[in-house]
């Protein structure tokens, strides 16, 4: 579409949505808007922006400011447009060539969308927004929170669920982007509904458009990425495969990677490294050269074969699922990723790696390697042995993997955790190809990438606890003032685990005369970093505080005294009822080897 009477001038305020104040020809004007979106990134005090005389002079405004200065570009804001060239867009090209009805501004259940269009065949509902955000060449939508969008989008997907065709179409008011995507920063719940709607079945398309000072049209599709979190995941391919390239190693199963080979390396290869890997590979070729090899082998000739390599199960696996081709697919590996999933001992990840690499199909294959380079090229702090994760990332993946060689992708992508980003030390980052745009390399914390879960190790500490009792009266003791249960009170304990005679004499030097002992049920008490593994006594003496050589910070307590005065913490909880338990002599026993 044309515009008339254009005029340059410099942008100077905004003082509310709808007035700007912009000087032209040295004459401060104050101009029409015409975006009600904030556009704050790009009216910036002295850019230069484009005016539109107004051919009405009976406006409170002589100029609509339609289009601004970002660089090289010229992107138009004017809110109108996006619906006026995708209109004509409709009515000139042939999107929908066989078109009979557009009809502007049609309501549908609350809301009203853009168009309502009729083709021979189909009834469509089209909702049209404006892109005017772009960064890097990456353009997002919107740039600032739209519950208005969300609701649209909403409706879409109804609309979809009633029988019509339904489609989202953002218009980018300038030319040059490579890439949009939903604005995740401004307003997260966008992207979450556009990508409900794209399951749904609503259609999402992205076009920039060519914009001069007097005109814009509609121009190319660009691609549209909805599940990308880290936009800068899109740069990956390129530097990745011309790196690949340069320094790709020669491996026998890459010579020929028809399925079968494809398929016995990546599952020998999740075994161990690569170098071990290539006679075992060798051998099995020589031995069992076709999957009807392999399904027909004895057990004992293919366990040998495997010998060495560990996990016998997953060379069983293998047979089974040979066995499973000659009876379902006469003998041919099945090429899509879902047929192969299907089969015995495939995963999402040996299915991606045959599917891409020998059928040429653009699902990723995602292992140990591609997710250690994904955490650190985007700081992901999420557990990458997690499945979710896992999912997430495949599906991150699956945006950016180029159609023309997804095989080649993804076996880059391991080639560099293997061979630069690597697992232990400090990854070579200076030979990445990957440096420029690593999150972790550019801010310098390689190192702390991939998370690693919190480890559950605990020191076990073991423990033999003395329930000393004289007639009335047990012993306590007071914790440390500092460290763990700090201030509590516990029971006299010793190191380790303790027979009967060990304790007896433990009390005997405090010079306590033992009577009876009695050994009692073991517990365990778990802390965050220790773990308690204690063995119990209860053991009668004569008389406690007449006992001179008692250690003296051992407390003779009197069992009512203890609930309110001395509190026992829960890692004694197996032993506490001992204290106001009243055992009588005939309960005892003398030592523990007759129990
Ligand atoms: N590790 C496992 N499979 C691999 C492959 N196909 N290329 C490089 N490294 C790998
Ligand atoms: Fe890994 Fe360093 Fe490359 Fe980042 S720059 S992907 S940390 S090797």
């Amino acid at each position: 579409m044309k515009y008339l009477n254009i005029v340059q001038g410099r942008f100077l305020s905004r003082p509310n949505r709808f007035i700007a104040k912009v000087e032209v020809d040295g004459v401060e004007q104050t101009v029409h808007v015409k975006n009600t979106g904030r556009c704050k990134e790009l009216l910036l005090p002295g850019t230069t922006v484009y005016l539109e005389k107004s051919s009405n002079p009976l406006r409170s405004t002589a100029f609509d400011l339609i289009a601004v200065q970002k660089g090289e570009r010229i992107i138009n804001m004017d809110s109108q447009v996006p619906n006026k060239v995708v209109e004509e867009w409709l009515r000139e090209r042939d999107f929908l060539y066989d078109l009979v009805l557009i009809r502007p501004e049609t309501k549908f259940g609350n809301s009203r969308f853009d168009f309502y269009v009729e083709t021979l065949k189909e009834k469509i509902f089209i909702e049209v927004k404006g892109v005017t955000l772009e960064e890097e060449g990456i353009v997002r939508f919107p740039d600032a929170p739209s519950e208005r969008a969300v609701k649209h989008v909403e409706e879409l997907i109804q609309a979809k669920k009633q029988g019509y065709r339904a489609i989202v179409f953002f218009v980018i008011q300038m030319k040059g982007v490579k890439i949009f995507a939903p604005n995740r920063d401004t307003h997260p719940e966008f992207a979450e509904v556009l990508e409900k709607a794209v399951l749904a079945g609503v259609e999402v398309y992205a076009y920039d458009s060519y914009v001069t000072a007097e005109e814009i049209r509609l121009a190319d599709a660009v691609k549209v990425m909805i599940n990308l979190e880290n936009l800068k995941t899109f740069l990956i391919p390129k530097p990745l495969l011309k790196w690949y390239d340069m320094e790709k190693r020669t491996l026998p199963w890459r010579e020929e990677p028809t399925p079968y080979h494809v398929w016995v390396s990546e599952i020998m290869l999740q075994q161990t490294r690569v170098e071990a890997v290539k006679p075992y590979y060798k051998r099995f070729m020589e031995n069992l050269p076709n999957i009807q090899n392999l399904a027909e082998a004895e057990e004992e000739k293919l366990l040998k074969l495997w010998e060495g390599l560990g996990y016998y199960n997953r060379v069983r696996n293998m047979q089974q699922a040979a066995k499973q081709i000659m009876e379902q697919y006469a003998g041919q590996m099945p090429g899509t990723y879902e047929q192969l999933l299907d089969l015995k001992g495939i995963g999402s990840y040996t299915a991606g790696a045959i599917a891409s690499i020998a059928f040429g199909q653009a699902v990723p294959a995602v292992d140990g390697n591609v997710l250690r380079v994904m955490a650190r090229y985007s700081m992901d702090a999420r557990l990458i042995t997690e499945t979710k994760t896992k999912q997430s990332i495949e599906k991150a993946l699956k945006e950016i993997i180029p159609k023309d060689r997804p095989g080649d992708f993804n076996q880059a992508m391991m080639e560099l955790g293997a061979m630069v980003c690597v697992p232990n030390g400090t990854p070579k980052c200076t030979e990445c190809p990957l440096q420029k745009d690593c999150q972790a390399h550019q801010n310098h914390c390689e190192l702390e990438y991939p998370k690693k879960a919190e480890k559950k190790n605990r020191i076990i500490e073991k423990k033999t606890i003395l329930i000393i009792q004289d007639a009335d009266r047990t012993v306590l003791r007071k914790r440390s003032n500092s460290g763990l249960l700090a201030g509590l009170y516990e029971f006299p304990n010793m190191e380790g685990h303790c027979v009967a005679e060990e304790v007896l004499q433990y009390l005997r030097d405090r010079g306590l005369e033992p009577l009876h002992i009695k050994a009692l049920e073991d517990s365990k008490h778990i802390f965050t970093h220790k773990e308690w593994h204690m063995k119990g006594y209860v053991i009668r003496v004569d008389e406690l505080a007449s006992k001179a050589k008692v250690a003296k910070e051992w407390l003779f307590v009197e069992p009512s005294q203890t609930k309110e005065e001395y509190p026992i913490p829960s890692a004694f909880a197996a032993y506490v009822p001992y204290l106001n338990i009243r055992q009588g002599k005939d309960n005892f026993e003398t030592g523990d080897k007759k129990k």
